[in-house]
């Protein structure tokens, strides 16, 4: 798939499109757009947080997230379809404009750190609950809901991470 253009008046980093996504409570076709490139992107950021650790456990967990983040891309593109959006289908992380500079861990592998990341994806939670709740769609809230359903896993993942990492240490 050819590489995708952001439109100007849409976030053009990935720091801004999170920030952006988080200011949103009740989503565009283009807020839904941008949490496609968020949420792909955000399967590389977690494989690249995961090189972070030697600990085959914690690494377990973080790729686990990481699949799942791609499956959220999915799904915000099938709720695009559902609401008439048309064709956005997730792209690979080279063809990701939110991947053009770069890409970066999500945090530092310490159980500190991945308790405060932890709280960033229980928010991800309410986000989607939020987002859900705004539309008339059944079919894109339904999917939306899946994906915040997720991302308390996600929370509850890096918890356990955390704490692997800390009987790891003692
Ligand atoms: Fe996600
Ligand atoms: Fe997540």
């Amino acid at each position: 798939m050819a590489e995708i253009v952001l439109d100007a008046h849409l976030p053009q980093t990935i720091r801004e499109a999170f920030a952006h996504i988080g200011t949103v409570t009740a989503p565009t076709v283009d807020d839904l757009k941008v949490m496609v490139l968020v949420e792909a992107a955000s399967e590389t950021l977690y494989k690249v947080t995961a090189q972070g650790t030697d600990n085959a456990a914690v690494i377990e967990l973080l790729h686990h997230n990481a699949v799942e983040e791609m499956k959220h891309a999915h799904r915000a593109s099938q709720a695009i379809a559902a609401l008439g959006g048309g064709d956005f289908p997730p792209p690979s992380a080279q063809d990701n404009p939110y991947l053009k500079a770069g890409s970066f861990p999500f945090s530092e592998v310490t159980p500190e750190a991945l308790r405060k990341l932890s709280a960033g994806e229980f928010g991800g939670e309410a986000l989607y609950e939020g987002w859900a709740a705004s539309l008339d769609n059944a079919e894109a809230a339904a999917l939306l809901r899946a994906n915040g359903r997720e991302e308390t896993d996600h929370g509850n993942r890096l918890l356990q991470a955390a704490d692997l990492l800390e009987r790891a240490d003692a």
